[in-house]
């Protein structure tokens, strides 16, 4: 029989911490904990699944998160438990809530579970069991696909969004309050790309090396070295603030593209302080 690991949940009642191990049971798999409603409704909120998108939830428990997304959103979701019974009551609940035709449910051990092609990931387990999980959702979802864990988080990907709500009634993780964290899977940067802006300094160059969603980046224009003040990738949109004279002026410079292969497709919004313009901007990846 399973035990829960009730020493450390006692120590996290009492200290009201989120212990990476406070709720597993003794053999580390999460136990059936629901993410009350307010968590399911802003979780859903934060992944945003659109028309023709699929979910997926990790652990679905009684299905709730599936279910939700399918009445609210018309998504079409899979849960994935590991439990059969929960799986017969989540099947129960879907028949119940009319949405039977979109939710479905299966028996199946979450780490073997095929995501390619799936728009949107939630899932509420344990930290160790998330960093577990990570390099599966890093390898096999597309650019752009949105992972949501309620509570923990994944270690050395840092959550693109992280919102905190009370939850009054809350006894597990962090007592009387979840964390909801969102990632968007980030697009490939990697490499040297190239842009020709004929109106504006000519021959541009980007060389851009990646961790994750964090990119540093060197920029050049008229062979001159650009300063990078700032760059963001989310999922497949990519921002860079450049600054630097081209043609003895300082010039403000706001990159914004969207990258899908060797391709940036996007607009530069150009200003000196007082004036400003927007042109079109393309970028090839040349190496
Ligand atoms: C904390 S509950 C979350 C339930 C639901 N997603 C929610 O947020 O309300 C985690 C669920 O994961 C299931 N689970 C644990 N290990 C699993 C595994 N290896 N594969 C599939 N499901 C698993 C548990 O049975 C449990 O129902």
């Amino acid at each position: 029989m399973k035990l829960p690991n009730w020493t450390t949940l006692a120590i996290c009642l009492l200290s009201g911490t989120a212990s990476a191990q406070s709720w597993a049971w003794d053999d580390g798999t999460t136990p059936f904990v629901t993410s009350p409603p307010e968590v399911v409704d802003r979780m859903l909120r934060l992944a945003e699944p659109k028309a023709g998108e699929s979910l997926v939830d990790l652990g679905s428990g009684d299905g709730r998160i599936v279910i939700e997304a399918a009445r609210r959103y018309g998504t079409r979701g899979l849960g994935i438990e590991i439990d059969p019974s929960l799986v017969a009551r989540a099947r129960e609940n879907a028949r119940r809530a009319g949405v039977e035709a979109l939710a479905r449910f299966e028996v199946q051990d979450l780490f073997e579970t095929d995501l390619r092609g799936v728009g949107v990931v939630t899932m509420y387990l344990l930290p160790e069991v998330n960093l577990k999980v990570m390099p599966r959702l890093l390898q096999d979802l597309k650019p752009g696909a949105r992972v949501v864990s309620h509570d923990y988080d994944m270690g050395a990907w840092r959550p693109d969004e992280t919102i905190e709500l009370p939850v009054a009634e809350k006894m597990v993780g962090p007592l009387g309050r979840s964390k909801i964290h969102l990632w968007l899977v980030p697009a490939n940067a990697r490499g040297t790309w190239k842009a020709a802006l004929p109106a504006h300094g000519g021959e541009w160059e980007f060389r851009i090396a990646q961790r994750l969603q964090m990119l540093e980046v060197d920029a050049r224009a008229q062979g001159r070295e650009m300063t990078v003040r700032g760059s963001r990738l989310r999922g497949e949109e990519l921002k860079l603030v450049v600054t630097g004279s081209l043609d003895g002026k300082p010039w403000n410079h706001l990159f914004r593209g969207t990258l899908k292969g060797d391709r940036i497709e996007g607009e530069v919004l150009i200003s000196d302080g007082d004036n400003h313009r927007t042109l079109p901007w393309t970028a090839i990846r040349s190496q």
